[in-house]
């Protein structure tokens, strides 16, 4: 952070303890960090407190270059991406950084005095859950490859001191427990009270004139919170780039009103201490109804305005106006969280700047693109004009105007078209009044994308099409693409040890050249030990399964894995649909041949989503009876895994035979899963839907199995009045799984408790289930037959990784940065004195 008051300017000289990359050195920084940072001596050394020395010791190697990053960045005058995202779902931070310095065997060795292995020291790092799922995990792959690829980034977000809750599974239901990520300690982050700001709430607005005559507004506010930035490095691949990640927690400007206290009121002495350090206290778990949820919008608007006001204080440490802001910055509104700073740069610019609106206007348009992750109309943000009036009462004033500027202009292109009007407009006026987030961001961006082509698609002809009728050059495709650091080479050294014995270890930031790989598929021993890798992953697995949930699988069989957020439209359910219809032909030819399959799944549900859970309680349920089923024996295994997190999907893509990616089409906007398993080897099965349909493509349709409707059968059947009951009457098998789920057989009797999802299902079923269902099941039947021959599978799944190239997130974060920011890389030198990645 610029200070400009520091004339203190003498070069660093940093003992070699804390940046030197050899075993001996970081050896000994163990040691001393052990003793002056734990302050344990390392024969009363917890396993925590090893982990934490060591942290601290990678920490430390992490700075120079951090430092040197950000000088690098104010002397040059850079421009800057700033990814907006009220989620990061980073995953631990360890292993990565150990090996995006390169140091990971050097630090093996030197842990091995401590007479533990460098694996279970990673394995103690609690993760920051800052995130629900795909849209928070997308933003940590960005900074990632942002960083690997050199480019001036921050990330900023919302520290939040409980992420997304535990996941306990108790007699089948989900229980969820506090997240309690930051209790002994986050080893990677640093605070910065000195660069905190202030954000006001509620209150009422004035108008005044100033003393040059012009008329102005002024917000007084009923309450104003402090934000203070904790930072966390973000190193890149092999590359002196460490970019930030800024994440603000809220605090009280005054911890203690000494009025209140003097009178006697002992606890509203601290209650404004206790309602400001709220705001950042809990992240708000996905398909929850938000609209009444005020704390929600506090928490939004809250590291918005944070967020500009530090880009501002450090722009104008290097620029004497605010006139070029838009040429310097460039602000990724992920999905509409962040969306209300489009209001905010607005009355930044306007009420603390003095711009006049046109000029205003013309920076804050240029300065904002806009990414959308869901076509579900129930998921697009909007908040009623009554909480947003009485939280943020100046930005309702400033969107009032944005909209009623748009709406003149519209007025001219369609004179009389009032119902075009209406359904532009910011506000919803068709019933009780709302704002709408994704029109708000729309307007005030200058550019607007989707995450899949299909999804990007769909966006033009249906979500968004007024906006792309009128602006159609903002409109572009950014395909999703996660980092093949951690996915593949953190998550799966045994894969990233084979590739690179074939095709040496570019690959590892040019994932395409993965095609390399190809020239191999026709060599046995290669396949033969790609299987054996492959084995060896599964029964790692099946190892942690058993000390996990006490359940012995077989790393054999099939690993059928179903790992994501629980939500009808993902349809979970289909598979258990799948698992039951084979349950049942079993039961009834009990020689049946089938191939042995292991099904895992695992995913959280939102809390007060009560059809989410029950798919956790019937996965369960039919668990737990297949399982005491002695005629099965053991070709059919269920687990549900509790607690699907980052470190969790690390332990689960490599080892998947078979991924499912089944969501109704039309309604997964992208996926990134998919991604991740197919890197890892695994098989998918899918409908045409999201980034499957690309996956598709670049693999080859004869290397994926691919079933259901397609997005336009899906909107005709729905147009022609869909029937699930034609289906439940038609097809005896389907009726024989539904009636056994509602007659109670998996429920040890009760015949009520699984009657709501199958009622569902045969008299409404709006994802469509038993429309796909016949072809999912003989789909299924293929890939049965196509695991028997072993060599034949393992072709499929070489050329899978083979032709995974495109999705990289380096790909991906390459085309944001030609096509939407327009941003070039910088390289930054290290001072002589600090040794080079190895
Ligand atoms: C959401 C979308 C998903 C997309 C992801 C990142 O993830 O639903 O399709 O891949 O954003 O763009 P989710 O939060 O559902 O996991």
């Amino acid at each position: 952070d610029p200070s400009p008051e520091s004339t203190f300017v003498c070069p660093i000289i940093i003992e070699d303890d804390r940046t030197g990359l050899d075993t001996e050195t970081i050896r000994r920084a163990l040691r001393d960090n052990l003793l002056y940072i734990q302050g344990k001596l390392p024969e009363l050394a917890s396993k925590n407190d090893l982990y934490m020395a060591l942290a601290y010791t990678i920490r430390d190697r992490l700075l120079q270059r951090w430092l040197t990053t950000q000088q690098t960045y104010l002397k040059k005058d850079v421009r800057t991406v700033c990814y907006l995202s009220a989620e990061f779902l980073v995953g631990p931070h360890l292993a990565n950084n150990l090996i995006n310095l390169g140091i990971y065997e050097q630090v093996q060795k030197a842990v091995s005095e401590s007479g533990l292995k460098l694996e279970e020291l990673i394995a103690q790092e609690e993760e920051p859950g800052l995130g629900n799922g795909g849209l928070g995990r997308l933003a940590a792959c960005y900074l990632d490859s942002l960083s690997t690829l050199e480019i001036p980034a921050i990330g900023y977000g919302i520290r939040y001191e409980f992420g997304i809750f535990d996941q306990e599974i108790h007699d089948g239901w989900q229980v969820e427990i506090t997240d309690k990520w930051l209790q002994y300690g986050n080893p990677w982050e640093i605070a910065r009270p000195e660069a905190g700001v202030e954000v006001k709430f509620g209150g009422y607005t004035e108008s005044y004139t100033d003393e040059n005559g012009n008329y102005r507004s002024r917000w007084i506010p009923d309450y104003v919170v402090k934000g203070i930035p904790y930072d966390t490095p973000i190193l890149g691949y092999r590359v002196n780039t460490a970019n930030t990640m800024r994440l603000w927690k809220s605090e009280a400007c005054e911890s203690f009103d000494f009025g209140r206290f003097n009178r006697g009121d002992y606890y509203g002495a601290v209650d404004n201490k206790v309602h400001s350090e709220n705001i950042s206290k809990v992240l708000y778990p996905n398909d929850e109804p938000i609209q009444g949820k005020e704390l929600r919008l506090e928490q939004q608007y809250f590291f918005v305005s944070c967020s500009l006001q530090d880009m501002i204080r450090i722009h104008l440490h290097e620029n004497p106006s605010l006139n070029s802001f838009h040429q310097k910055w460039s602000v990724q509104l992920n999905d509409t969280h962040p969306s209300v700073g489009v209001a905010e740069l607005m009355r930044l610019l306007i009420d603390v700047h003095h711009f006049d609106w046109d000029k205003a206007w013309f920076i804050t348009q240029n300065t904002f693109a806009y990414t959308n992750h869901t076509l579900l109309p129930e998921a697009l943000e909007k908040w009623p004009l009554s909480i947003f009036g009485r939280l943020l009462p100046r930005l309702m004033e400033i969107i009032y105007e944005i909209n009623h500027r748009f709406l003149d202009k519209i007025r001219i292109i369609y004179p009389h078209d009032d119902g075009k009007i209406s359904r532009l407009s910011i506000i919803d006026e068709s019933g009780e009044k709302y704002v709408r987030m994704a029109h708000l961001a729309c307007v005030g961006s200058q550019a607007i994308n989707g995450v899949a082509a299909l999804h990007t698609e769909l966006l033009k002809k249906d979500v968004l099409r007024n906006f792309y009728e009128l602006f159609p050059e903002k409109f572009s495709n950014k395909t999703n693409g996660v980092t093949p650091r951690r996915w593949i080479v953190s998550s799966n050294p045994r894969l990233t040890f084979a590739i690179t014995e074939k095709i040496g270890e570019n690959w590892i930031k040019h994932l395409e050249d993965l095609r390399g790989l190809e020239n191999y598929v026709d060599d046995g021993e290669f396949r033969d030990s790609w299987r054996r890798i492959k084995y060896d992953i599964k029964a790692d697995l099946a190892n942690y399964i058993d000390k996990k949930v006490g359940i012995k699988v077989d790393p054999s069989t099939l690993f059928d894995v179903q790992v994501k957020r629980i939500h009808e439209y993902k349809r979970q359910h289909l598979n258990v649909l799948h698992i039951v219809t084979l349950y049942h032909r079993l039961k009834n030819n009990p020689n049946l041949d089938i191939t042995p399959r292991t099904f895992i799944f695992g995913g959280k549900a939102a809390p007060g989503y009560f059809m989410a859970k029950l798919i956790i309680k019937l996965i369960n349920s039919v668990a737990e009876v297949i399982d005491n089923d002695p005629t099965i024996g053991g070709r059919l295994k269920v687990v549900f895994l509790p607690d699907y997190n980052v470190t969790f999907g690390q332990r689960v893509y490599p080892a998947a035979d078979l991924s499912e990616q089944i969501s109704t089409a039309g309604k997964e906007a992208s996926g990134t899963g998919n991604m991740k398993f197919s890197m890892n080897g695994a098989l998918t099965i899918g409908t045409l839907d999201g980034a499957n349909i690309e996956i598709r493509e670049e693999v080859g349709a004869e290397n994926f199995f691919l079933f259901g409707l397609t997005t336009e059968e899906v909107y005709a059947k729905k147009a022609a009045g869909y029937n699930p009951q034609e289906y439940y009457y038609h097809n005896e098998e389907l009726r024989a799984v539904l009636d056994l789920i509602g007659s109670g057989f998996f429920s040890r009797g009760d015949s009520s408790l699984f009657r709501p999802l199958v009622d569902n299902l045969i008299y409404d079923d709006p994802y469509m289930l038993l429309a796909d269902y016949q072809s999912y099941i003989d789909c299924q039947e293929g890939v049965g037959r196509a695991y028997k021959d072993q060599e034949h599978w393992s072709r499929l799944a070489i050329l899978n990784v083979a032709r995974m190239g495109k999705f990289s997130s380096d790909r991906s974060i390459r085309q944001y940065c030609e096509e939407i920011w327009r941003v070039q890389p910088v390289k930054i030198e290290l001072p002589d004195y600090i040794q080079a990645n190895a």
